[in-house]
C-alpha cells in the first residue's frame, strides 16, 4: 500500500473505531444484549459478546471523508463525529439489508438475524440509525460551529432518505422482468453512491469550505460510489466468495437486476426465459453465468465501471485536495477503483 494512505489509516481509523465505540458504549462489555449484537456486527465481538478479532469491514466511507477533510485543509480531528456517523449509518443499513436479502453471511460470519432472528434484528438497526445520529451530533463538541452541523444534520437526513429510495428500487426490481439502465444508476445512484457523496461533502463541509469546492468533493466521491457498486456487481457474479465475503451465487439466485445481469437481459432471449422462471433448477447459476460471458455482460460493465471511474478523478483534480492527505485520497481512489480494498 502507498505510504501516505497507510499512514493515514493508521491513525484515522484507530480514531474513528475509538469514536465508534465511545457512542456505541463498547467499553460496557457483555451486559447489555442491544448493545452486544451492535458490537457483534461492528466486528468488535464473537456472538457471545465476547471481545474477539472479527472482520470490520473495509471502514472506506468514514476513511473517505476525514481523508477530504484534511486534503481540504480541515483538521480531521474535527471530522471525527461524522466520520463515526457515516460508518454508523452504513452498518446500519447493512444490518436492515442483510434481512431483506435473506444473506446468511457477512464478512464471513453470520448475520445478525441469522443467529437472533429478523424482529431483533431490525430492533438492532433501528438503535444503530439513531446512534449514528447521536454520533453526528458530537460534532459540536469538537468546536465546529452550530450552523454547519445542522447544515450536516440535514444533510444526513437527506441521504438516508436517498439510500431507502435506492434500496427501494433494488427490491422492486427483483420482482420485475424489465429494468432499464437508467432506472439501474438510479438505484446504486441511492443505495451505494449516496453515502459516499456525502462522505465527500461532509469532509469539505467541516474543513470550512465553500459550496463549490464542497460539490466537488461531493461529485468525486458520486462517481467514485457508482464505479465501486458496479465492481461490486461484477464481484457479486464473478467474484471469489473468500474476497467478498459472501456466497457468489447469491445475486443470481435471488435474481438480483444489477448491471451485467440487466445488459445480458437485452440480449440473450434464453437468459430472460430462464429468469421468467419461477423456481431456479439445480444448475440455474452456471446457466445464468454462461449466459452473462457469452453476451459480454462482464466486459460491458467493465467499461462502465472504468467510465465513472474516470469522472471521479476529473472530480478530484477539480477540488484540488492539498498536502499529504490530497496524495493519500488519490491513492485511496486508485486502490478502490482497483478494487484492491
Ligand atoms: C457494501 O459496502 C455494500 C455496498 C454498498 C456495496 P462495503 O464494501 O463498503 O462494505 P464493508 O463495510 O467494507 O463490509
Ligand atoms: C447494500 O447493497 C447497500 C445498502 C445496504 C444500502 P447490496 O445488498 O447490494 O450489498 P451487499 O452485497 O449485501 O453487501
Ligand atoms: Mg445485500
Ligand atoms: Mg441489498
Amino acid at each position: 500500500m502507498p505510504q501516505e494512505l497507510k499512514q493515514h489509516i493508521d491513525e484515522m481509523i484507530p480514531a474513528v473505531e475509538r469514536e465508534m465505540k465511545a457512542v456505541l458504549r463498547a467499553g460496557e462489555g457483555a451486559g447489555n444484549a442491544l448493545y452486544g449484537m451492535m458490537h457483534y456486527h461492528m466486528g468488535w465481538t464473537d456472538e457471545l459478546f465476547k471481545p474477539a478479532p472479527a472482520p470490520a469491514g473495509k471502514r472506506i466511507r468514514p476513511l473517505l471523508l476525514l481523508l477530504s477533510a484534511a486534503a481540504a485543509g480541515g483538521a480531521w480531528e474535527q471530522a471525527l463525529p461524522a466520520a463515526a456517523a457515516v460508518e454508523l449509518l452504513h452498518n446500519f443499513t447493512l444490518i436492515h439489508d442483510d434481512i431483506q436479502d435473506a444473506s446468511p453471511t457477512r464478512r464471513g460470519r453470520a448475520t445478525v438475524w441469522t443467529l437472533w432472528g429478523a424482529p431483533q434484528a431490525i430492533n438492532v438497526g433501528d438503535a444503530m440509525f439513531a446512534l449514528a445520529h447521536d454520533a453526528l451530533y458530537r460534532l459540536v463538541e469538537r468546536e465546529v460551529p452550530a450552523g454547519v452541523t445542522v447544515q450536516a444534520a440535514r444533510r444526513f437526513d437527506e441521504t438516508c432518505v436517498a439510500l431507502t429510495q435506492g434500496q427501494y428500487h433494488d427490491m422492486d426490481f427483483e420482482n420485475r422482468t424489465q429494468v432499464s439502465v437508467e432506472e439501474y444508476i438510479e438505484m446504486i445512484g441511492g443505495k451505494t453512491a449516496a453515502l459516499l457523496t456525502l462522505c465527500g461533502e461532509l469532509g469539505a463541509l467541516v474543513a470550512g469550505r465553500d459550496e463549490e469546492t464542497t460539490g466537488h468533493y461531493a461529485a468525486f466521491a458520486r462517481d467514485l460510489g457508482l464505479a465501486f457498486q458496479v465492481k461490486d456487481d461484477i464481484l457479486g457474479i464473478w467474484g471469489d466468495e473468500e474476497q467478498i465475503g459472501k456466497s457468489a451465487a447469491t445475486d443470481i439466485e435471488t435474481r438480483k437486476k444489477t448491471l451485467p445481469v440487466l445488459y445480458g437481459l437485452e440480449r440473450s432471449e434464453e437468459l430472460r426465459e430462464l429468469y421468467a422462471r419461477p423456481e431456479n433448477g439445480s444448475d440455474f447459476v452456471s446457466r445464468v453465468v454462461r449466459l452473462l460471458d457469452e453476451n459480454s455482460a462482464r466486459t460491458y460493465a467493465q467499461e462502465q465501471a472504468a467510465r465513472y471511474s474516470e469522472g471521479a478523478l476529473a472530480h478530484l483534480e477539480a477540488a484540488s485536495p492539498t498536502g499529504p492527505a490530497g496524495a493519500a485520497l488519490h491513492q485511496l481512489a486508485g486502490r478502490l477503483l482497483q478494487r484492491k480494498m
